[in-house]
């Protein structure tokens, strides 16, 4: 019997647009090679250059349309002309909150064959998973601007902590380390200087481990947790953090498992009471936007993960596997990762292995 997935894609901006292609590409080729799946893709123009035509960044009943599809496929948004906190909010962050998809998982994973600028470090040593809160914490937008133009102007930037916001992403990092056999799982803060928002994470953090006897809990500070990324990756299995925390070491964490092309992010609703949003943790990058050089693998494996959500987890396994052998051959790699291949070769490269394994 053949399962129909709807998905709906939103390629957004600048380089957004040339990775998506590639993701769409490979779905097909899935869904040619096996007879149970069908893939009914809907696109949306939405982002910066659909703003600058008509003022919104996403129609107006655009949630409400996406709320009846099984997963989003976003690319990038951003774009030079138009201010980031405006759209990044009005498209990507309201899809985030909207459709409360409170948990940002983030992979750190070392594949074979990927490049990695740590001495001594290997696929063995980088294998861990991120889990960011999404949906609150410094994120909330919440602040206030006074005394704008004087020389007495200053600004409050406010951070919300909900005790459900943070005891459930951290609950989901100790389920999913359960669930995935992982041993460890690390909350990284900063409470020493963040007096409220972050000695309330690590309270709620104290008292969610107790449930978990079997999961070694263990805390952080970010700024030791950022120099353990790079001189002790080994250390973490599953970290739990807040939205910013998250935001930053996640950059941190692709630039040590083979670049910013190669990483890909899950924005989960885990109840299902809404879609999943499924992307890379890279932005449009307007600095080779256009010019067909863009590393496609991490949306490519964007759209992987999106597979495991829909039950597909052996489709997730084996575009993986048809990645480690596009990394461990060489032939087809883009500018970043040292080759000369186009961001389309790189997608029909692995369509190619796809039919091979
Ligand atoms: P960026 O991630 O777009 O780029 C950072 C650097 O990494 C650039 O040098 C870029 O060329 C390189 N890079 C990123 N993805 C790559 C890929 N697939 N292949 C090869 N090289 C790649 O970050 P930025 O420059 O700070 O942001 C650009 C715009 O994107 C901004 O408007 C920003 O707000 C937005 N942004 C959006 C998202 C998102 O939609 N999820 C994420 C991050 C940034
Ligand atoms: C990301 C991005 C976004 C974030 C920006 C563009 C708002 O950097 O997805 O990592 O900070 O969440
Ligand atoms: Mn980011």
């Amino acid at each position: 019997m053949t399962k129909v997935f709807n998905i709906a894609v939103i390629p957004g901006d600048g380089i957004g647009t040339e990775v998506v292609a590639e993701g769409v590409k490979i779905l097909k080729q899935i869904q040619q090679l096996d007879s149970t799946i069908k893939f009914q893709f809907t696109h949306f123009p939405w982002g910066c250059e659909y703003y600058l035509q008509t003022g919104k960044m996403m129609d107006d009943d655009g949630m409400e349309r996406l709320a009846k599809f099984d997963a989003i496929y976003l690319g990038a948004v951003g774009y030079p002309t138009v201010p980031d906190h405006l759209s990044l909010r009005e498209l990507l962050l309201k899809i985030r909150v909207g459709f409360d998809q409170y948990v940002n998982l983030r992979p750190v994973k070392l594949l074979n064959g990927a490049p990695c600028p740590l001495k001594d470090k290997g696929p063995k040593d980088i294998d861990f998973v991120v889990i960011r809160e999404n949906s609150e914490g410094e994120y909330a937008g919440l602040g206030e601007w006074f005394n704008e133009g004087t020389p007495d102007e200053y600004v409050y930037q406010i951070g919300k902590f909900t005790r459900k916001g943070t005891e459930r992403v951290i609950r989901y990092a100790f389920e999913l380390a359960r669930a995935e056999g992982r041993k460890r799982v690390t909350s990284v803060t900063k409470g020493n200087a963040l007096n409220y928002s972050m000695v309330f994470w690590d309270k709620i953090f104290a008292e969610v481990s107790k449930d978990y006897p079997d999961i070694q809990a263990n805390q952080l500070m970010v700024d030791a947790a950022s120099m353990n990324f790079v001189l002790h990756p080994e250390r973490f299995d599953v970290v739990v953090t807040s939205n910013l925390f998250g935001d930053i070491l996640t950059d941190l964490g692709a630039s040590i498992s083979g670049g910013m092309g190669m990483c890909a992010g899950d924005n989960l609703n885990p109840e299902g009471t809404y879609p999943s949003m499924f992307e890379s943790i890279h932005g449009s990058a307007p600095d080779i936007a256009g010019k067909g050089i863009a590393n496609p693998i991490a949306e490519i494996w964007s759209a992987a993960n999106m597979l495991k959500h829909l039950g597909l987890k052996h489709w997730h396994d084996k575009i993986l596997q048809a990645i480690e052998v596009l990394l461990l051959d060489k032939q087809t790699l883009t500018p970043d990762l040292g080759g000369n291949a186009t961001t389309s070769q790189v997608g029909d490269a692995l369509c190619k292995i796809l039919t091979t394994l």
